[in-house]
C-alpha cells in the first residue's frame, strides 16, 4: 500500500475518512451525515465507522467517520491503529483504489496520525499471488492512500513506522508461503534479496559446515528430509563497536510433519507455519536493519524440515548436541527443540551474546494453557521477562511469564543419555523450555518465547485478516527500542 502526503483532496478520489473522537462529531459535518450518525448510534468507540454520502465542491463523496475512542484513552495509539484498520477491512475491495485521509481539524496528533497509517497498511495486506481466478469484487483496489491536512511531523513520524510495516509484511510471507515454496534454501535466498542493501550481514551454515561443528541434533531432524537444512544468521551493528549483541534465535521448521512420530492429517497444513518463530526473527531484523536501529543485534535461524522417510531419524535413536550433550529422541515430533539445542549453542559460541530471545511455534499445549492472546515466556532473568511483558503491552504482542526450575527440569532425564526430548503429559511447555535452557550457558539472560497459539490466525484480528498476524516483530523493535537504545 502506498501512502502520500498531500495539501489538497485530490480531484479523482471519490472516497474519503476523517477520524473522530468519542462522543465528538467533525465540526461543520454536513447535516445528513450528523443526523445519520446518531440515528446509527456511531459513537466514536475505537474501529466503529459510520458512512453516508456527502456533497463537496460539487462532488459527491463517500464519506466514512473511523472511531478512534477516548482522546485521553491510555490505549490511544491501539484505537488509532484500530480506526486505520478498520477502514482497511471495510473499504480493501469495494473498488476504489484511493482513500483520502482527512484529518484537517482532527484532534490527532503526528504520532496518533501515523498510528492511523500503520492500522491501515497492515491490516490492508494480503498475499494473493497464487489466486488466479479471483472475481473482481473479491481483489484488493485499495492501493493509495493520500492523507490531507495532516498535523506537523505525522511524515516524520510515518517514515519511521514504515520500516516497522515492513517487517510485519514480511514475517506474514515467509509464514505464508507454502512448504514446497519456502524450504530452508528458499527462505535464505528470500531473505538475501529482502536484506540487499539494508547493510545487514548475512552468514548461512550448510549442512557440511553443520556436521564439522557436530550439530547432530538439528541435522537429525532434517534427516527424513530431500531439502537441505539450514542456519541462517543476519547480523545488524548499529551500536557501540564491539559491544556484545543481543541475538534472537527463530525456530524455522518450514513443514512439521511430525516426522516417524507423525501426526494426524486434519490439520497437518498448518504445520507450514511451524517456521514462525524464524519468520518473526527475519521480520524484526528487517525492521531494525531499515531504521537503522542504534543497537547491535544477531538475528539466528535453524531452517530444517521434519519429514518421514527411510533415512528418518527413529523414537528411541540417540543424537549428540554441538554443546556435547546426548539427547534420546523418544518424539520425532517434538522437533523444535532439537532444533534450537544447537542453534542456541553456536549462538553463544559464535556471537557471545549479552542475552538470548529465542522464538518458537514450540508446543501444542501452549495453545491450551493461553489460548490466541498472549505468548508464554519462560526467562531465567526477572527484569528481561519483565521488559518483554513491558514491550508486549505497548505493542500488542502480549505475552505472559510462566515458571520453570529444578522439579520441571528432572523430567526430561533419560535413562540411556543426558536427556529425552519430551517429558510426559503434564506441563508440556514447561519441560520443553527446561530442554531448551540446557544449552543455555549459566549466567546468561535468557528468554524463550512460544508463540504457538500466536503466528496464525484463523480469524481476523487487529491489524490482520485471516491467516499470518505477523506476532513478535513489533515485540522485538519496541524491545529493542526502550532496552537497548534507550
Ligand atoms: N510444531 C509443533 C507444535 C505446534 C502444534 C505448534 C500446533 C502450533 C500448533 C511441535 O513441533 C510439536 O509437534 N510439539 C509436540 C510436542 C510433543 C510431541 C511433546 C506437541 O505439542 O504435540
Ligand atoms: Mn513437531
Ligand atoms: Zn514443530
Amino acid at each position: 500500500m502506498h501512502i502520500q502526503f498531500s495539501q489538497s483532496r485530490p480531484q479523482s478520489a471519490r472516497l474519503v475518512a476523517q477520524v473522530t473522537d468519542k462522543g465528538k462529531l467533525p465540526e461543520g459535518l454536513e447535516k445528513a451525515l450528523a443526523e445519520g450518525a446518531e440515528s446509527a448510534r456511531f459513537k466514536g468507540k475505537a474501529g466503529q465507522l459510520f458512512e453516508g454520502f456527502v456533497e463537496r465542491d460539487g462532488q459527491v463523496l463517500r464519506l466514512a467517520l473511523a472511531g478512534a475512542g477516548d482522546r485521553n484513552d491510555e490505549a490511544r495509539l491501539a484505537n488509532c491503529e484500530k480506526a486505520g484498520a478498520a477502514l482497511a477491512a471495510k473499504y480493501q475491495s469495494i473498488g476504489d483504489a484511493e482513500l483520502v485521509l482527512d484529518l484537517a481539524g482532527s484532534s490527532l496528533s503526528a504520532e496518533e496520525a501515523a498510528s492511523v497509517l500503520l492500522g491501515l497498511r497492515l491490516r490492508n495486506w494480503r498475499y494473493d499471488i497464487y489466486r488466479t481466478t479471483m472475481k473482481d469484487e473479491q481483489k484488493v483496489t485499495l492501493a493509495t492512500v493520500t492523507v490531507v491536512g495532516a498535523p506537523e511531523g505525522t511524515e516524520a513520524a510515518w517514515d519511521e513506522l514504515t520500516h516497522l510495516a515492513a517487517g510485519v509484511e514480511f514475517t506474514r510471507e515467509l509464514i505464508t508461503e507454502p512448504a514446497n515454496i519456502l524450504y530452508p534454501e528458499s527462505f535464505v535466498e528470500r531473505c538475501r534479496e529482502r536484506f540487499a542493501g539494508t547493510g545487514a550481514e548475512i552468514i548461512v551454515l550448510d549442512e557440511a559446515e553443520m556436521e564439522k561443528l557436530g550439530m547432530g541434533s538439528l541435522l537429525g531432524v532434517g534427516l527424513g528430509s530431500d531439502r537441505e537444512s539450514r542456519i541462517l544468521a543476519i547480523r545488524w551493528d548499529g551500536g557501540e563497536a564491539g559491544a556484545a549483541p543481543t541475538a534472537f534465535v527463530g525456530k524455522g521448521v518450514t513443514f512439521d510433519t511430525g516426522g516417524i512420530s507423525i501426526k494426524p492429517g486434519p490439520g497437518m497444513e498448518d504445520m507450514k507455519w511451524d517456521m514462525g518463530g524464524a519468520g518473526a526473527v527475519a521480520g524484526a531484523m528487517l525492521a531494525l536493519a531499515g531504521r537503522k536501529a542504534k543497537a547491535n543485534i544477531v538475528g539466528v535461524m535453524g531452517l530444517v524440515e521434519n519429514m518421514p522417510d527411510g533415512k528418518a531419524q527413529r523414537p528411541g535413536d540417540v543424537v549428540t548436541s554441538m554443546s556435547g550433550q546426548t539427547i534420546e529422541v523418544l518424539n520425532t515430533d517434538a522437533e523444535g527443540r532439537l532444533v534450537l539445542a544447537d542453534a542456541l549453542h553456536w549462538t553463544q559460541e559464535e556471537f557471545k551474546p549479552a542475552r538470548v530471545l529465542d522464538f518458537a511455534t514450540l508446543t501444542g499445549a501452549m495453545i491450551i494453557a493461553l489460548g490466541h492472546e498472549f505468548a508464554g515466556v519462560f526467562s531465567n532473568d526477572d527484569e528481561l521477562a519483565r521488559q518483554l511483558h513491558e514491550a508486549g503491552e505497548a505493542t500488542g504482542d502480549r505475552n505472559w511469564r510462566l515458571p520453570i526450575g529444578p522439579a520441571y527440569d528432572k523430567l526430561i532425564n533419560s535413562p540411556i543419555a543426558d536427556m529425552k526430548n519430551i517429558g510426559g503429559r503434564a506441563a508440556g511447555s514447561i519441560t520443553a523450555a527446561q530442554f531448551l535452557q540446557r544449552f543455555i550457558a549459566d549466567g546468561t539472560p535468557w528468554a524463550h518465547v512460544d508463540v504457538a497459539g500466536m503466528v496464525w490466525s484463523d480469524k481476523p484480528g487487529r491489524t490482520w485478516g485471516k491467516g499470518a498476524t505477523g506476532y513478535g516483530v513489533r515485540l522485538l523493535d519496541r524491545f529493542v527500542r526502550d532496552t537497548i537504545e534507550g
